[in-house]
């Protein structure tokens, strides 16, 4: 992986952002694939900003979000369509229909996965796939185990996952057990990868997933397999 470590979080938001900003502008139809989570709420910041100062325009472009919780009311705030909505899709100019996440209202979701999976195939496949890294080494919501051969499906969340993302539910509510995440093997078939991950919380995970052995304990060292990766951490996720 091509790697740039930055002073803070707002220095690896800013560098995300500009590699995204001249991705679209080299390429205006490109295929974005989307994260979410607290390292993206300050790249997403800094992407509106350089939207709003007339860097790009994202009317041609299309995107597909990681991964989504399955069971929760249309709406929810702790669900990520909420969170794109808010954070990054009410703020750009994305075409209607054309910024999606993981259908998990169908009552058939397997085949609602199959379809999200031709549907970015239909799209000519993911140019540029955005991810964090979970403190368990997951990408999307592949978690440890996860086959690296993976496609979207349903997956159950480790209570350690459900438990880092409870902040953004009401006091007292837990994030679902289940949801429906690309697999590792979709996300390897993004022609380029943009990993961001800040904070000392990381450390152990970015270890585990670029300094050590490819291994399934570890989702994200099945990135090592890629030819194109692009990894912004901040000095705190060097650790100790
Ligand atoms: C989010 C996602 C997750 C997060 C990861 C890190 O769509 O797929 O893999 O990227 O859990 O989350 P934060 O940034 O909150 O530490």
């Amino acid at each position: 992986p091509i790697v740039t470590v930055l002073d803070d979080a707002a220095a690896v938001a800013a560098a995300v952002a500009e590699h995204v900003s001249r991705a679209v502008r080299q390429k205006p139809t490109l295929t974005l694939g989307l994260a979410t989570g607290n390292t993206f709420r300050d790249v997403y910041n800094e992407l509106i900003a350089r939207f709003k100062a007339g860097e790009f325009s994202l009317a041609e472009a299309k995107a597909f979000n990681l991964d989504e919780y399955v069971g929760l009311p249309h709406g929810h705030p702790g669900s990520f369509e909420a969170y794109m909505q808010h954070h990054l899709f009410e703020h750009v100019d994305f075409a209607p229909g054309n910024a999606r996440l993981p259908d998990v209202s169908a009552g058939d979701i397997a085949a609602a996965c199959a379809a999200y999976e031709q549907a970015i195939v239909a799209a000519g496949g993911i140019d540029l796939q955005l991810l964090g890294i979970g403190r368990n080494g997951h990408i999307g919501f592949n978690e440890p185990g996860s086959p690296f051969d993976s496609r979207t499906r349903e997956v159950p969340l480790t209570e350690s996952t459900r438990t880092a993302n409870a902040v953004d539910f009401p006091p007292g509510e837990m994030p679902p057990p289940m949801s429906v995440t690309m697999g590792i093997g979709t996300i390897l078939e993004a022609r380029e990868i943009v990993l961001a991950a800040t904070g000392a919380h990381k450390a152990e995970a970015l270890q585990q997933a670029f300094h050590a052995p490819i291994s399934t304990d570890c989702p994200a060292s099945a990135l090592q397999r890629h030819g194109k990766v692009y990894i912004y951490r901040d000095r705190a996720s060097l650790g100790a």
